[in-house]
């Protein structure tokens, strides 16, 4: 069906009923339609639920409301076609880096020459193929998140998740890794949702940028962005030096500091 494709995020809502008997409202009336090869950058203060809804697209958890259909099939639970990538501490430490990469496709039941086949490709992708013996818990921070991309591309999904998966990072790994993440989306035209605190990392990845509020979660904003085309061919520090980036970068600053600013207003006044 014309339309149909890519990934849709329809009207979801979702509450949190706690012990005590009170309720979370961790996200109201959200929807989105993202197309395929397409990658959103998700952005806004703590607690607004973009982990939440990152778990709902993933099929951890069930919405309240509203449901998420990757083309034109719901959502009913996890599923290889959605692949996650987290912040850190979701690989098999003890286990070699070529077996966590060919993780999925041994689950899958695909046979060792082929599953060689793909791993010393990805390995290459993500420029580790020296160290495919090694064990996970032998590679610095940024190897590791090399090693959690190129696992979640070994199952070949259509959509790529990501939760901070840079934000353990230092400054200086964390740029060469949000170029890597650029040449992947580029290289393997996946759909990509990328939720991250730095402005400046959702401004460079995301073609869209979508700036959420608190309390219920919601969407407050959207911008679309040249920086990611513009990051494919050009060093990441020359785009954040080309033109609307800065004034971008200040204004959603500013949005956020607001919102942060009334959030903690309300939990004064609340105390
Ligand atoms: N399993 C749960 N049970 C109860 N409340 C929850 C649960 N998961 C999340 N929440 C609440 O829902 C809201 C949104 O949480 P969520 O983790 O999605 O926020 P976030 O935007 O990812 O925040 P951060 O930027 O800190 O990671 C918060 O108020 C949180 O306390
Ligand atoms: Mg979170």
């Amino acid at each position: 069906m014309p339309g149909m494709d890519g990934l849709h995020i329809e009207n979801i809502s979702m509450r949190f009923d706690l012990p005590n008997g009170s309720s979370v409202q961790a996200l109201k009336n959200v929807s989105m339609d993202i197309r395929t090869g397409e990658m959103v950058s998700i952005l806004g203060p703590s607690g607004c639920g973009k982990t939440t809804l990152l778990n709902i697209v993933a099929g951890f958890l069930a919405p309240t409301q509203g449901a998420v259909k990757l083309d034109t099939t719901a959502v009913a639970g996890p599923g290889p076609e959605r692949g996650m990538v987290f912040q850190k501490g979701a690989l098999f430490e003890w286990m070699s880096v070529r077996k966590n990469v060919e993780f999925g496709p041994r689950m899958k039941g695909m046979a060792k020459a082929e599953r060689d086949r793909i791993t010393d490709h990805l390995l290459g992708v993500v420029g580790l193929q020296d160290f495919k013996d090694k064990a996970v818990y032998e590679l610095s921070g940024g190897m590791q998140q090399r090693v959690a991309l190129a696992r979640c591309l070994a199952n070949e999904p259509d959509v790529i998740l990501m939760d901070e998966p840079l934000g353990a990072l230092d400054a200086l790994t964390r740029e060469k890794m949000q170029g890597l993440v650029l040449k992947l989306w580029k290289e393997t035209g996946k759909t990509v949702i990328l939720i991250t605190h730095s402005v400046e990392e959702a401004l460079l990845l995301g073609e869209r940028l979508i700036v959420m509020a608190p309390r219920p979660g919601r969407i407050h904003k959207e911008y679309r962005l040249p920086f990611a085309e513009r990051g494919v061919n050009a060093d990441l520090r020359e785009v954040k030096k080309s033109e609307g980036f800065q004034e971008t970068r200040d204004e959603i600053l500013s949005m956020i500091w607001e919102m942060e600013e009334e959030i903690m207003g309300r939990s004064e006044d609340a105390a």
